[in-house]
């Protein structure tokens, strides 16, 4: 089966998708490489704040009530959205929270772009299409460059 095209008012979102998958690439190529586990984590916890929180509340505030508070797959997704959030800021064991948040993001964002968001996209009306774009691009700040110090993946 084809995948899904997603709809020009998604792709915004959607790309952002894109930078949690290289967060799960980053934490597996700094265990690699042997990296201090609570730096990996540090780095985690920026991300959270800077890209993951924002991201979550477009999904919570605009995309998820498109299907409803009650649906299985908002229900299940939302569910995730506080589990990440305390894996990554929690008092976890930091080498298993973060083989943990590497695994759970990844079937996240895969359970988003293969599912959840097809339902949402051929559920959504014209104008929440027109909102879910304007949210995005007035909520979201683009990705700026790494710090150098923080850059323990290369
Ligand atoms: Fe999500
Ligand atoms: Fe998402």
């Amino acid at each position: 089966m084809p995948p899904v095209e997603r709809y020009p008012e998604l792709q915004g979102i959607s790309r952002e998708h894109h930078d949690g998958l290289l967060l799960c690439w980053k934490i597996r190529a700094g265990t690699a490489k042997g990296v201090a586990p609570t730096r990996i984590r540090r780095y985690c916890r920026k991300f959270l704040r800077e890209h993951l929180r924002p991201h979550f509340a477009i999904e919570e505030d605009v995309l998820f009530p498109i299907l409803g508070s009650h649906h299985p797959d908002v229900r299940r997704a939302m569910a995730e959205h506080r589990r990440l959030q305390r894996l990554i800021n929690g008092q976890t064991d930091v080498v298993i929270a973060l083989s943990l948040i590497e695994e759970e993001l990844e079937a996240h964002i895969r359970f988003e772009e293969r599912r959840l968001f097809n339902h949402i996209q051929e559920l959504a009306t014209p104008e929440q299409l027109v909102e879910i774009e304007r949210a995005h691009s007035s909520l979201t700040k683009p990705i700026k460059e790494e710090r150098p110090e923080d850059v323990f993946w290369e």
